[in-house]
């Protein structure tokens, strides 16, 4: 079994980033487990709190979670031709200490969900840097790029589209043969 930990990056209730991971929750192949986890009581990134002593409990928790999980989901929305702030901020927590965090060496997936027409990728391409730089395995294969998505989910938040759900589920096939190839992580985990 492959334990994915995921993060939608909004916070607000009808985000449909967050519809899209849970809508990822349930066309998982068998063998692929998604879990959730909610960043909405990360704070902003302060270097003062960044301490053995300090680091707030969701910080700790949200560390825990990926280091303890054999890969990274991402769902992020795009604000302003780019990364919203609250999904970097979740990713600057995780990426402590540089080149040493629970990030390093984490196979790692990304997807998006906006109702403009591009489908998050300029997003992506910022949320593939900020992955990255702390030595995150980000699969290679193209990400999952939901455009117009506020048509593509029922009022109970299912994902209603056909050709959406193939392309989710098509995504999550690759992400478990992407952990499978370079996810040998287990050996290498950080507190
Ligand atoms: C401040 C702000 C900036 C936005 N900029 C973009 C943008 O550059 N490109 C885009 O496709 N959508 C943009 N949007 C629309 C979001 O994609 C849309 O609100 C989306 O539903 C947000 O994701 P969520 O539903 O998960 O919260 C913007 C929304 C906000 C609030």
């Amino acid at each position: 079994m492959i334990d994915v930990l995921g993060f939608a990056g909004s916070l607000r209730s009808g985000s449909l980033n967050r519809k899209l991971l849970e809508s990822a929750q349930r066309c998982a192949a068998e063998g692929l487990r998604i879990e959730r986890f909610p960043i909405d009581d990360i704070p902003l990134y302060d270097a003062d709190r960044d301490t053995e002593e300090r680091r707030p409990r969701p910080v700790r928790e949200f560390k825990r979670a990926i280091d303890e999980a054999d890969a990274l989901l991402v769902a992020t929305p795009e604000y302003n031709q780019g990364l919203p702030g609250v999904t970097k901020n979740a990713i600057d927590w995780a990426s402590r200490p540089g080149r040493d965090s629970v990030l390093r060496g984490k196979p790692a997936g990304i997807m998006g969900a906006t109702m403009g027409p591009w489908g998050t990728a300029r997003s992506q391409e910022q949320l593939k840097l900020a992955l990255s730089a702390p030595l995150a395995r980000v699969m290679p294969h193209p990400g999952l790029y939901v455009r117009r998505a506020h048509e593509k989910f029922d009022e109970d938040g299912r994902l209603v589209d056909d050709e959406t759900r193939r392309r989710l589920t098509g995504y999550l096939e690759k992400l478990g043969e992407w952990v499978r190839e370079v996810g040998d992580v287990k050996a290498g985990r950080r507190g």
